[in-house]
């Protein structure tokens, strides 16, 4: 019996390295930059429309023809709660009130789940990007095996050893492991779920001794040394993506890479505040509003609705402390650099501390 490549070797990458795919930060400039640079290069679609998405890898493709990976949002719909959501917007209401905003009469599921999204899964099954990835959840078999068929790899995102072995029971080829020091949302399949919130480094090393799966390593990874010692805990490979957003072809804005570069990046916490599912970022007035008071912040996506409204109006004042500044526990080790720079660095330094990458 022969043995099946290792994940990177069939795609045809030469680094075991992934720029995670972070919807609103990563761009095709940032994603075909890594490609093209011998890692692999991510966009997020989960906040675009079709349209947005399609653009996005057509984009990319004029600018590598390297393989890159798609990424999805497969939530559960939004657990809609009209008490729950004027609750959430009354606790709010000092904040609207203080940017001068008009505050919303009611707010919207302003992204739609993949798993009901007919469209962007026909576009994917057209446009064959090299690897599409799921976080929050799975798609249905019948869509993953529709993707197999078509020659797409698959990766799903895994906070802990049950959801593990659900993407592997589902024929997802490899498991994305995402230790509770990783910027941005975690990947839970649900957020309601009691979480052990498992560190990269436990969580890599249950599933590469529970699962068969190559194990992608995320959380808190910013350097070559960070690369190795994931590699060396038995991770196929390593996603990062706090390392990659002061990248200049990421789209973060002005006051993100200052926060990013100042004393704020050593501060970061869950927050469930600003979008309605738990994900890390820098610390701001409404991660600390979100976390007084004891109210429960809408459903994913509707609580995103209030907080994107709410810092649009702060941010044309020039006030930012609303934002969503994703960012892992690492952030302070975040290095401004053109992003195919990076990633030479990442592989020199992991090379350097005697690694494979
Ligand atoms: C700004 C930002 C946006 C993110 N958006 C997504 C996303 O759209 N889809 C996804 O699967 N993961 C997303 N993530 C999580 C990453 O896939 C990954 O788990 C995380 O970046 C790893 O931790 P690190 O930031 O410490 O490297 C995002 C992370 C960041 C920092």
């Amino acid at each position: 019996m022969t043995t099946s490549p290792p994940f990177f070797a069939q795609l045809q990458v030469a680094h075991p390295i992934i720029q995670a795919p972070m919807a609103g930060v990563a761009t095709p400039a940032l994603a075909a930059a890594v490609s093209n640079a011998g890692a692999m290069g991510s966009l997020g679609i989960g906040a675009s429309s079709v349209e947005q998405a399609r653009h996005m890898i057509e984009d990319t493709r004029t600018l590598t023809d390297k393989p890159i990976n798609i990424n999805v949002f497969c939530h559960a719909p939004a657990q809609r709660d009209a008490a729950r959501e004027a609750a959430w917007l009354a606790h709010l209401a000092p904040l609207f009130s203080e940017t001068g905003a008009a505050m919303p009469a009611a707010l919207d599921e302003i992204y739609r789940s993949f798993n009901d999204d007919e469209e962007s899964f026909r576009m994917l099954l057209a446009l064959r990007p090299a690897v599409v990835s799921f976080h929050f959840g799975l798609p249905s078999r019948d869509r993953i095996a529709a993707l197999a068929n078509a020659g797409v790899r698959t990766m799903a995102t895994a906070t802990n050893l049950t959801e593990a072995l659900r993407i592997e029971e589902a024929g997802v080829d490899a498991i994305v492991a995402q230790g509770i020091e990783a910027g941005g949302h975690r990947g839970m399949f649900d957020p309601d779920a009691p979480d052990e919130c498992l560190s990269m480094a436990v969580l890599v090393r249950l599933l590469v001794k529970r699962t068969n799966s190559p194990i992608i390593a995320a959380g808190g990874i910013m350097d070559g040394a960070g690369v190795k010692a994931a590699l060396d805990l038995g991770a196929a490979g390593v996603q990062l993506g706090t390392a990659f957003i002061l990248c200049p072809e990421s789209a973060a804005g002005d006051a993100y890479r200052q926060n990013l570069q100042n004393e704020r990046a050593g501060s970061t916490a869950l927050t469930a505040a600003l979008s309605g599912r738990p994900a890390r970022g820098l610390v701001n007035r409404l991660i600390r509003h979100g976390a007084s008071g004891g109210v429960r912040p809408a459903d994913y996506p509707v609580a995103y609705d209030a907080a994107k409204q709410l810092h649009a109006a702060a941010a044309k004042a020039g006030n930012h402390e609303f934002a969503a500044h994703w960012a892992g526990q690492g952030a302070p080790l975040a290095r401004a650099m053109p992003a195919a720079e990076l990633v030479r660095l990442l592989v020199r330094e992991a090379q350097a501390a005697g690694g494979a990458a």
